[in-house]
């Protein structure tokens, strides 16, 4: 099940800022209704809330159908204010009732989020200090307002925060509240996974490249799973066909990045407050010291060829475990070749090595692992100890290791 937010908007400046919010808890996987106050609608109009959330959207208590309180009050897991003005917790903190947003509001149940934005000296006044308290007292989370610079023109505390952090607050607030995401189809609500795939092409001059047979497919079918158990996904994508990439699920983003460089720009850029890092690509450990401007030509003399000068790539996998930007599970890939024994063997050396808290070892080469096949996949952990094995689909590959990282992270939150 979907967790239902209402996004209630009240009349301040920041209102845009909303769209982005809604955004955000739409990726997230949750059904997001927006419910504004009449004069919001100066700010921001019905056509973008109804356009962003695909719900007809009212704001008082008569223009049915859908405006009923009682039944969209029902249905909230959460109801989010976002700008919250000064005005609005008044009302709320009184027990007003006199517009849809307000009536809904008092006849919830579910947690309520306030993320207040007005000028400071409203901010300030001890009216507003004390609405602030109370709702407080009363066990309604209130986002502090951010500092600078304000719509009108002055500097000081009042600007509503960024959208994507109100958006992790409730996804927070969602993920302690909600027992029925606990369930095994939503596991990883509330979580965000970065996920690399492909294989990195390293350029030699600007039509030739070295590059490794990796096609993208396990690594994409790591991120639906994750988005399937209600995760956000950020992927990183190495030259991956662009067709492997259509109807991707709505809570995955996507990066290019074609060279190793790239992946590791990437992975620093998408790290930050991630709770996992999956690591699927094929990554260059050799990358050409130079590339040439044009194409390097062949001469007369047949004996005469060029000889290609490489430097070691960054590993950015095991970097990520000794930095301080470490996700809470960090998990590699081993792609081997040879006989079923030496993958095992050569994969739990390099679990030992990289420092990952998981290790999927696969065997590839001589029609095993890279394209449209099967896979064969033993995870270990960081000391080369078997968690489990899985063969299959990419799909059902997927699926088993994401349910052990969404394991893990259950058992780390204790
Ligand atoms: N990896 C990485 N940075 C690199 C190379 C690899 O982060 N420069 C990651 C891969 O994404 C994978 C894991 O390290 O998750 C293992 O990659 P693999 O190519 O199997 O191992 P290498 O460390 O490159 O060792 P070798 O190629 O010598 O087996």
């Amino acid at each position: 099940m979907r967790p239902t937010v209402i996004v209630g908007v009240s009349a301040g400046i920041a209102a845009y800022k909303a769209a982005i919010l809604v955004r955000e808890l739409i990726r997230a996987g949750c059904d997001v209704r927006v419910v504004p106050t009449p004069a919001s609608l100066e700010f921001v109009g019905k056509a973008t809330w109804e356009g962003l959330t695909g719900h007809p959207v009212h704001t008082g208590l008569t223009d049915h159908p859908g405006s009923d309180h009682v039944e969209l009050a029902r249905i909230a897991d959460l109801i989010v204010i976002a700008p919250a003005t000064a005005d609005v917790m008044a009302r709320i903190r009184a027990g007003f009732a006199n517009d849809l947003l307000t009536t809904t509001v008092l006849a919830s149940r579910c947690p309520l989020v306030l993320s207040p934005a007005m000028h400071t000296a409203m901010w300030d006044n001890a009216a507003t200090q004390d609405n602030v308290a109370v709702l407080r007292q009363r066990g309604i989370t209130i986002i502090d307002p951010a500092s600078g610079a304000l719509g009108s023109g002055d500097h000081g505390v009042g600007r509503l925060p960024e959208p994507e952090e109100i958006a992790r607050v409730c996804l927070d607030t969602l993920a302690s509240t909600q027992t029925s995401f606990s369930s095994n189809e939503q596991m990883l609500f509330g979580r965000h996974i970065v996920v690399t795939a492909g294989g990195t092409q390293e350029p030699l001059d600007p039509v030739r490249f070295i590059g490794n047979r990796s096609s993208g497919r396990q690594g994409i079918e790591i991120a639906r799973s994750s988005a399937r158990m209600g995760a956000t996904v950020h992927l990183i994508a190495s030259n991956v066909e662009k067709s492997l990439l259509d109807d991707l699920e709505p809570s995955i983003s996507v990066s290019f990045a074609p060279t190793a460089h790239d992946v590791e720009l990437a992975v620093q850029a998408q790290c930050d407050g991630a709770d996992a890092l999956v690591m699927c690509a094929a990554i260059a450990d050799f990358s050409p010291t130079s590339v040439a401007d044009a194409k390097i030509k062949k001469t007369d003399d047949s004996s005469d060829v060029p000889t290609i000068e490489l430097e070691r790539t960054t590993d950015i996998l095991a970097t990520v475990a000794h930095s301080d930007s470490r996700p809470t599970v960090l998990v590699g890939f081993a792609a081997e070749t040879g006989q079923a024994d030496t993958v095992l063997a050569y994969g739990k050396e390099k679990a030992r090595r990289k420092g990952a808290d998981f290790l999927a070892i696969n065997r590839v080469g001589d029609g095993f692992g890279f394209g449209d096949v099967d896979n064969h996949v033993t995870i270990v952990d960081s000391k080369g100890e078997l968690v489990g094995e899985v063969s299959g689909s990419k799909a059902r590959v997927a699926d088993f290791l994401i349910t052990t990282i969404a394991q893990r992270l259950a058992t780390i939150d204790g």
